[in-house]
């Protein structure tokens, strides 16, 4: 706004270079809104971080055994009830995708490197305050109000994530 205001003061004839050259950032933001990856490396029990809109995004490979304990969990212990299949895409249960942002104040939670603590509930610890999150990035102990946000994305091959 601030920019248009400014090109508005100047004459007619000297705007239309410093209007084009405008649009540049325009489009370079448009461009990362948007991520891809092939996630087709990650190895069952690891994870990878993606930037999207200059956030980590956390995609974890979850085992068979971590998406039926995610399942099995009774919707009256958590603070923040949903469902491990309601955060999941059908078919893609193995494939937790969600917001590396700690719900509480904001930093990022651990657990995505092999060697981070994952907390009491085998997903995501936030060292910030202590809150444990769980193998659905669900909220389970400590302050923080809220599960790890589920983001807008698509599965566009077996294993090529669009986010955005
Ligand atoms: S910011 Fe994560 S526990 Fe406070």
């Amino acid at each position: 706004m601030l920019a248009a205001g400014g090109f508005a003061a100047v004459g007619a004839g000297a705007m239309a270079w410093p209007f084009i050259s405008s649009m540049n950032p325009a489009r370079d933001v448009l461009a990362l809104s948007t991520t891809e990856a092939d996630i087709g490396a990650v190895p069952v029990g690891a994870a990878v971080t993606l930037m999207w809109r200059g956030k980590p995004v956390f995609v974890r490979h979850r085992s068979p055994a971590e998406v039926t304990a995610a399942g099995q969990v009774d919707m009256g212990e958590l603070r923040d009830p949903q469902a491990d299949s309601a955060r999941v895409k059908a078919g893609k249960a193995e494939w937790l995708v969600v917001i590396g942002v700690c719900t509480h104040l904001g930093c990022v939670p651990l657990g995505q490197k092999p060697t981070d603590p994952r907390g009491d509930y085998n997903g995501w610890f936030c060292p910030c305050h202590g809150s444990h999150y769980d193998t659905s990035g669900r909220i389970r102990k400590g302050p923080a109000p809220a599960n790890l946000a589920v983001p807008t994305y698509a599965f566009t091959s077996d294993t090529q994530i669009k986010i955005g």
